[in-house]
């Protein structure tokens, strides 16, 4: 089916109180593993890559443009209502090509830039995306990130309500993504969460609250969450421990001199990488219950026109 606007999928979700994952994909055979699991809970979601994680060159040398025909063509066999969003791009001009390259939901990660670039950048990035129909979303503070050496929040910064309220008017942006103690890439811990927080910017922000770093956000935290704005969380780092968990253990099970053809890009039950792809899809189930977004395709009204 076509894609459906992000402003559309985080509306429902917001009028019938659960939230949509965003779950990163990196390449076709991830992809699918997210949008098999949507399918299965019949729930509507957000597809996508993100660019942060994925070399500049390669993105540069036409990687942009291979992600979007991707996402773009498994959307189109879809049962489910798909947005395709482009994550964390590093600049405008890269959000700009996830936009012509089919992409109908973009964010610029403006995470370390000065707050005043960042509203130039991000409402220019409005004006391009809403002449073709493409929701913007975009972050105002920054989030601790896990390291090596365990949490840094050197750089972090949390997300001031009243700055929120401003940025939204000024830049026009669909959803803003907050800092409130989520941490990026953080796997085995899990988040503290300024509840109080979150419901300052919810009472002066009315666009959609996004999360970023599902990964270690408390499941105690979704629920009175989603009842303080929050419409989407998206997740990563899990997701890509599931996969490697089972090309790990598929690749270890094939032993010494392995049947390459069986094991290597047959999409047969042999393949590694259908045990990978199933143990993402189970991980990306589990969530899509925890936000309770399970069975809701097609259940929520639209919102009205005008
Ligand atoms: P995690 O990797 O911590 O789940 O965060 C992913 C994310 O926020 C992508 O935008």
């Amino acid at each position: 089916m076509p894609l459906v606007p992000l402003q559309r999928i985080l509306g429902k979700a917001r009028s019938d109180g659960y939230a949509v994952g965003y779950f990163e994909a990196w390449d076709a055979c991830s992809l699918e593993a997210v949008l098999t699991a949507a399918e299965a809970e019949s729930a509507p979601v957000v597809l996508g890559f993100g660019a942060m994680m994925v070399d500049g060159k390669w993105l540069e040398s036409g990687g942009i443009e291979v992600l979007g025909a991707i996402g773009r063509s498994y959307a189109a066999s879809s049962s489910v209502d798909v947005s395709l969003l482009f994550n964390e791009t590093h600049t405008l001009d890269q959000a700009r090509r996830g936009i012509d390259a089919g992409f109908n939901a973009v964010m610029i990660d403006t995470e370390h830039w000065c707050p005043e670039d960042a509203i130039v950048a991000v409402k220019e990035l409005c004006r391009v995306a809403h002449q073709s129909g493409v929701a913007v979303e975009a972050e105002l503070g920054s989030l601790a990130e896990a390291t090596a050496a365990g949490v840094d929040d050197s750089h972090a910064s949390a997300t001031d309500p009243d700055q929120a309220a401003l940025f939204v008017a000024e830049t026009g942006v669909d959803c803003l993504a907050v800092s409130v103690g989520n941490v990026h890439i953080l796997m085995d811990h899990q988040a503290s969460i300024d509840m109080e927080r979150l419901g300052s910017i919810h009472q002066r922000v009315d666009v959609p609250l996004v999360i970023h770093g599902g990964t270690s956000f408390p499941p105690a935290a979704v629920a009175p969450a989603i009842a303080l704005g929050v419409a989407k969380f998206n997740v990563g780092t899990v997701l890509k421990h599931a996969f490697w968990d089972g090309l790990e253990s598929a690749t270890r099970a094939a032993g010494p001199r392995p049947d390459v053809h069986r094991l290597l890009g047959s999409h047969k039950d042999s393949d590694v990488t259908v045990l990978a792809q199933e143990l993402m899809a189970a991980k990306v189930r589990s969530l899509i219950r925890q936000y309770g977004g399970s069975g809701r395709q097609g259940t929520a009204t639209e919102p009205a026109a005008g």
